[in-house]
C-alpha cells in the first residue's frame, strides 16, 4: 500500500505534461475574456505574455515547494506532509477547472501557481519517503518508482490531451482539473500507509513505533539488521548539531556531497530533456514530420519504457555507470539531432530526427531521469537530509524554470543548432560525474555518510554490528573511481 505514495510523482508528471496540447485552446480562452471584458482581443503580445506566466508560474511555484521540503518534513513527518499537500492540489485543480466558467483567467495563472508549489513538495517528499523505507539492497530500484510514475504521469497527460478526448474547445478545463481525482485518492490511501521508521526512531526516538512499522514494510518479524543500522545513523547525528542549509555548504562533511546532488540536479535539467517535454511538437513539425503530436506521444512511450529498463538495470550496473551511459548516449543523440535538423533537404531526415529524439529520451531514462531525484536521499544521513532535499529540489526546479522559459529564444537565435549548446553541457556532466560522483549502489547510508567524511571512518558504536552490503564487501571510505 506504500507504492500509493507514488502518487504524488504521477502527479509531477501530469502536470508537467498537461500545458503542452492545450495550448491554442488556452489561448483562445484569454482572447475571449478579454472580448468580455474590454470589448476587443488582447494583441499577439499580451496573449504570449499571459500565457508564458500560466507556463513559467509553475516551476516558480517548484522552486517556492520544494525549498520549503525540510520545513514541512519537520514540522508534520512525512506522511502527513504528502496528506497535507494534497489540499494544494485540490485547490489549484479546482481554480483550473472553474476557470472557464468563472470567465477568468487569473485562475489558471493562479491555479498553476498551487499546482507547482504542491509538485515541488512531491518531488521533495516522495523520493525522500521511498528512499527511507526501502531496504539497502532495492533502494535504487524502489528509487527509481518515483520516475516511473513522473513518466507515466506525462504519457497519461499527452494521451488525455489529443484533441478528441479531453484538449478540446470544452473540456480543456476537466484536462487540468483533472489531477484532483488523484489527490483524493491518496488521501483517502495515505492514512493507511505507514510512517517511516527511519523517522519515527531517528527524529522521534519512537522505537516500538518503528518496529511496528518496519514489520508492516518488510513483511516479516525479524527487523533487528534495519533497526539496529538506523540506530548507528542516528548516534553518528546526535553528535552533529541539527543542519541547517547554510550548514550544508559549510561543513566540509557535507559540502562535498550538496555540490554532488547540486550538479546531478543540473545535469538533468540541463540536459535539455524538458525542451524536448515542452517544445517537441514544434521541434517534429520544424524537422518536417507530419502528424507531430504522435511523434510527441511517441517520445512519451520511449521515456517510459526507458525508465522501465533502467529500473531493473540499477541495482546491477550502479547509478554511477547508468549516469554515465545516459549522458553520453544523450550527448551523441544532441548531435544526431542537430544533422537532422540543419540538412532537412530531404524526407528522410525527418525520421531521422525521430529517431534522435526518441534515442535522447531512451538516454536519459536510464540514468540523468531517475537517478538525481534518488540519489540526494542516499547522499546524506537523516539529520541533513531534508535540508539537502530542499536545497537538490530547489536547484533542479531553478534549472527547469530557465530551460523552459530561454528554449524558445535559444531556438530563434541558435536555429538548428539549438541542442549543441546541451551537447556541450551534457560533456561537461559526463567529465564531472566520472571524476566525482561516488557508487551509492548496496551501501547503508550511515556508509555512504562515512565517505564523505573529514574525520576517519568509523567511529565504533557500542555493541553494534557493523552491517556491510550485499556483496560483502568491507564499508570503506568512497573513491570517486570505485567501481
Ligand atoms: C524528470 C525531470 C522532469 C522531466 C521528466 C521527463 O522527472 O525532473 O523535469 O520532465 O524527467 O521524464
Amino acid at each position: 500500500s506504500e507504492s500509493n505514495t507514488v502518487i504524488g510523482s504521477l502527479q509531477f508528471g501530469y502536470n508537467t505534461g498537461v500545458i503542452n496540447a492545450p495550448e491554442q485552446k488556452l489561448r483562445l480562452f484569454f482572447q475571449n475574456v478579454s472580448m468580455d471584458r474590454y470589448g476587443e482581443p488582447f494583441s499577439q503580445g499580451a496573449n504570449t505574455m499571459v500565457w508564458s506566466f500560466a507556463v513559467a508560474i509553475f516551476s516558480v511555484g517548484g522552486m517556492i515547494g520544494s525549498f520549503s521540503v525540510g520545513t514541512v518534513v519537520n514540522m508534520f513527518g512525512r506522511q502527513k506532509s504528502m496528506l497535507i499537500t494534497n489540499i494544494l492540489a485540490l485547490v489549484g485543480g479546482g481554480l483550473m477547472g472553474l476557470s472557464s466558467l468563472s470567465r477568468s483567467y487569473e485562475m489558471v495563472i493562479i491555479g498553476r501557481f498551487f499546482i507547482g508549489v504542491f509538485c515541488g513538495l512531491c518531488t521533495g517528499l516522495t523520493p525522500m519517503y521511498v528512499g527511507e523505507i526501502s531496504p539497502t539492497a532495492v533502494r535504487g530500484a524502489f528509487g527509481t518508482l518515483h520516475q516511473l510514475g513522473v513518466v507515466i504521469g506525462i504519457l497519461v497527460a499527452q494521451i488525455f490531451g489529443l484533441e478528441f478526448l479531453l484538449g478540446s474547445d470544452d473540456l480543456w478545463p476537466v484536462l487540468l482539473a483533472l489531477t484532483i481525482l488523484p489527490a483524493v485518492l491518496q488521501s483517502i490511501m495515505l492514512p493507511f500507509c505507514s510512517e517511516s521508521p527511519r523517522y519515527l526512531l531517528i527524529v522521534l526516538n519512537k522505537e516500538e513505533e518503528a518496529r511496528k512499522a518496519l514489520v508492516r514494510l518488510r513483511g516479516c518479524e525479524d527487523v533487528d539488521d534495519d533497526i539496529q543500522e538506523m540506530k548507528e545513523e542516528g548516534m553518528k547525528m546526535a553528535m552533529e548539531k541539527k543542519v541547517t542549509i547554510l550548514e550544508l555548504f559549510r561543513s566540509p562533511n557535507y559540502r562535498q556531497p550538496i555540490i554532488i546532488a547540486i550538479i546531478l540536479q543540473l545535469s538533468q535539467q540541463l540536459s535539455g530533456i524538458n525542451a524536448v517535454f515542452y517544445y517537441s511538437t514544434g521541434i517534429f513539425h520544424t524537422a518536417g514530420v507530419t502528424q507531430p503530436i504522435y511523434a510527441t506521444i511517441g517520445a512519451g512511450v520511449v521515456n517510459t519504457v526507458f525508465t522501465v529498463v533502467s529500473l531493473f538495470l540499477v541495482e546491477r550496473a550502479g547509478r554511477r555507470t547508468l549516469h554515465l551511459i545516459g549522458l553520453a548516449g544523450m550527448a551523441i543523440s544532441a548531435l544526431i539531432m542537430t544533422i537532422s535538423l540543419s540538412l532537412k533537404t530531404n524526407q528522410s531526415l525527418s525520421y531521422l530526427a525521430i529517431v534522435a529524439v526518441f534515442a535522447f529520451v531512451a538516454s536519459f531514462e536510464m540514468g540523468p531521469g531517475p537517478i538525481p531525484w534518488f540519489i540526494v536521499a542516499e547522499l546524506f544521513s537523516q539529520g541533513p537530509r531534508p535540508a539537502a532535499m530542499a536545497v537538490a529540489g530547489c536547484s533542479n526546479w531553478t534549472a527547469n524554470f530557465l530551460v523552459g522559459l530561454g528554449f524558445p529564444k535559444l531556438e530563434e537565435l541558435c536555429g538548428p543548432y539549438v541542442f549543441l549548446i546541451f551537447m556541450v553541457l551534457l560533456i561537461l556532466f559526463f567529465v564531472f560525474t566520472y571524476l566525482r560522483v561516488p557508487e551509492t549502489k548496496g551501501r547503508t547510508f550511515d556508509d555512504i555518510a562515512q565517505g564523505f567524511s573529514a574525520k576517519p571512518a568509523h567511529s565504533p558504536v557500542p555493541d553494534s554490528v557493523v552491517i556491510s552490503p550485499p556483496d560483502n564487501k568491507e564499508p570503506t571510505p568512497l573513491s570517486p573511481t570505485e567501481k
